[in-house]
């Protein structure tokens, strides 16, 4: 089946500074407006669903996703695993699997981003072994991507692979060019994969959990490089992680999602602060339980709702504390505003501990 993103609205206004400060779902619950906006507005998503489009009943994955990232920001997006993020960073770069199918409206530096040329956007993942090509050199490989980008020639796209190795890092790369990925760490693949993604010249760099693999040393090293090279090359960054205190330590604003809904959205400060939702309070407490590359938390019975069985309430009605009786009957409104904002039917509640 063919994965559509419908592009049928203009870009949204800037939000007033009412919406700016409105929680949707209470009228109580407001808290003043913690990010004023710095820069223009790079990537804007409405309305975004992303669903199984098989033969059998359409299956939910992402819902009603709204969010806005501006030039150069570094936006942090936090979840357990099978909460969405991977499905929403593959939607953004435009290589959602084919058996799922897309709506929304997302637009990029103004226009529609089916419009945009794809190397506006780049992407690095958690294992880059798996996207690297073993069987051939790094030099081949950078080089074949820059003289792809920018079709010069030979000599001029080796050189360029050669200044793309030093921006990330690699003190050697004249000896690096030469060796296949598994004669490097998993550090040092990262770094060539964000060399790899640096060489389409992207205005946003999609991070899909880069450190998660790592050890605590290296994955603070690929962090700097990535704050780094946000201020050298004024990127946005749009960071995917399951860790609430490492997106605090290194972004402007934040994400949670939860069974494909994003549930609070905010400055970080502001969520680091007052955090809304229950279920971001919990992520605070956290233990990840990490295996086989998924990670659950321990701090809270049960797991994200399997899709084909999500109710049409909030899904986190069965692990919640504050449950109250409408939350598994009627679904909270969702955050989209560039203010502090959570989905939940009972905001007023359960700020002490959850
Ligand atoms: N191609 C697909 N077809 C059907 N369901 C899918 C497909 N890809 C992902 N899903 C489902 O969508 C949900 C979200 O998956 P996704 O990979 O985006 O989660 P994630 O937040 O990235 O998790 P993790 O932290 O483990 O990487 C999961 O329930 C997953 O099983
Ligand atoms: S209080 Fe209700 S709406 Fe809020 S998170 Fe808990 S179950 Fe969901
Ligand atoms: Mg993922």
């Amino acid at each position: 089946m063919e994965t559509l993103v419908s592009f049928t609205a203009s870009p949204s206004a800037e939000p007033t500074l009412a919406d700016m400060a409105r929680v949707p779902g209470t009228e109580s619950g407001a808290v003043q407006p913690s990010l004023l906006p710095r820069t223009q507005p790079l990537l804007e998503v409405s309305g975004l669903d992303v669903w199984t489009a098989g033969s059998h009943e359409e299956i939910r994955l992402l819902e009603s996703i709204s969010l806005t990232i501006r030039e150069g920001e570094f936006f942090a997006l936090v979840g357990e695993s099978g909460s969405g993020k991977s499905l929403l960073c593959s939607t953004l770069m435009g290589i959602l699997p084919t058996n799922l199918g897309a709506r929304g409206d997302i637009y990029f530096d103004g226009g529609p981003l089916a419009a945009v040329d794809r190397r506006s956007r780049a992407m690095i993942f958690q294992q880059p072994s798996r996207y690297l090509n073993p069987v051939r050199t790094i030099g081949f490989q950078l080089t074949e991507t820059v003289r792809i980008v920018s079709r010069g020639s030979t000599h001029e796209a080796g050189e360029r692979a050669i200044s793309l190795l030093e921006a990330v890092g690699i003190e050697d790369p004249r000896s690096t060019i030469k060796k296949y990925p598994h004669e490097l760490s998993g550090g040092m693949n990262q770094r060539v994969m964000i060399a790899l993604a640096l060489a389409r010249r992207p205005r946003l760099l999609i991070a899909d959990e880069p450190t998660s693999a790592l050890d605590v040393t290296t994955q603070r090293q690929i962090m700097d490089l990535i704050e780094k090279l946000r201020a050298d090359w004024n990127m946005a960054v749009l960071f995917v992680t399951h860790d609430l205190n490492l997106a605090i330590e290194r972004s402007d604003r934040i994400g949670v999602i939860y069974a494909g809904q994003l549930i609070e959205m905010g400055a970080t400060d502001a969520i680091a602060q007052q955090p809304l939702h229950p279920y971001t309070r919990n992520l605070f407490s956290a233990v990840p339980e990490i295996s086989l590359n998924k990670v659950k938390l321990v701090a809270l019975a049960g797991g994200v709702p399997d899709p084909a069985i999500r109710g049409p309430g909030c899904h986190f009605a069965p692990r919640c504390a504050h449950a109250v009786e409408a939350c598994a009957r009627v679904k909270p409104a969702f955050p989209d505003a560039l203010s502090h904002a959570a989905a939940c039917h009972n905001l007023g509640l359960g700020h002490a501990a959850s």
